[in-house]
């Protein structure tokens, strides 16, 4: 998969502008940063650090672990996770725009020596056996083909009795043929399985305890709440970022709350165990 394709989601838009909402909120470029300072720019999920802390709780990662996050964005839970947990943190990104940022912000964080970034496919990158205690992934997986390639990876690159958790987009109903548009396009859904189809797909590639959590209302509400909430403070968004930016995500926020309140599309928790 290259890393162009998936620019047709607007999320992906000039990730530089967490440095401008940076400046806006008095913060120089060459300042140095807290992780709560950047949660609210940095996490590309529901929830935020919320979410993150789930999933330290859930997968019992301490100072000793070493985790691999898929997916990792501009790095806002690789941050966190090392930040709460002092733990050490791969996480790999497949563009790199992204995690030019990302490894920028880390370094400002005082993070640089527990979190290594790495740009690369989840599908072709190299991951050693059995070296980590944790993988995690938030809204990431469902942009990545080749499902059960994935997962067979995700497996090996565990250690005996590591944990997976992720949080995934699923398929909940048929899509129309508009809803296929806006998934392909818009928000790059590549691997839209049902449960069951997930489930299976897991329990294929070897993972025990596999647990399916529906999230899909409260993940509803929180993208109709930030709808309204981007929306209502549009000037502010304009005067820091211009117009491109804000249609851009205003457009993709608006298609998460049709897709999600359509019925068709869900969201989940996805946790499961290697055995050993
Ligand atoms: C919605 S973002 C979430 C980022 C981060 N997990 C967070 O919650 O802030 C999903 C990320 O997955 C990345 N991604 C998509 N396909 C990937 C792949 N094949 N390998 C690695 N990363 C991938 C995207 O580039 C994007 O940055």
């Amino acid at each position: 998969m290259t890393a162009d394709a998936i620019k047709s989601m607007k999320l992906y838009s000039q990730v530089d502008r967490v440095f401008r909402d940076l400046r806006a909120a008095g913060i120089a470029d060459d300042a140095p940063l807290s992780v709560d300072q950047l949660s609210q720019f940095d996490q590309y999920h529901y929830f935020g650090t919320e979410a993150v802390e789930a999933a330290i709780r859930h997968a019992g990662i301490s100072p000793a672990s070493h985790v691999l996050e898929i997916g990792a964005g501009i790095g806002g839970p690789a941050r966190v996770i090392a930040d709460r947990s002092g733990c050490s943190v791969t996480a790999l990104e497949l563009q790199p725009d992204l995690n030019e940022v990302a490894t920028s912000l880390t370094a400002r964080c005082g993070l640089s020596e527990r979190v290594d970034h790495a740009c690369g496919d989840a599908l072709t990158y190299a991951l050693p056996d059995e070296t980590h205690d944790a993988l995690v992934s938030w809204l990431a997986l469902f942009h990545i083909p080749k499902r059960d390639r994935l997962f067979a990876r995700c497996h090996a690159t565990l250690k005996p009795g590591g944990v997976f958790y992720a949080e995934d987009l699923y398929k909940l109903g048929d899509f129309t043929p508009e809803q296929h548009e806006q998934l392909t396009q818009m928000v790059f859904g590549q691997s839209m399985s049902t449960e069951d189809e997930y489930v299976a797909a897991l329990k294929a590639a070897g993972f025990a305890d596999v647990r399916f959590d529906n999230r899909t209302a409260s993940w509803t509400d929180f993208c109709v709440t930030r709808l309204a909430a981007y929306r209502a403070a549009r000037a502010r968004h304009l005067s820091i970022h211009g117009p491109a930016v804000v249609d851009g995500l205003t457009e993709f926020y608006q298609t998460m709350v049709d897709l999600f309140e359509s019925g068709n599309l869900g969201g989940t928790v996805v946790t499961a165990r290697k055995s050993g």
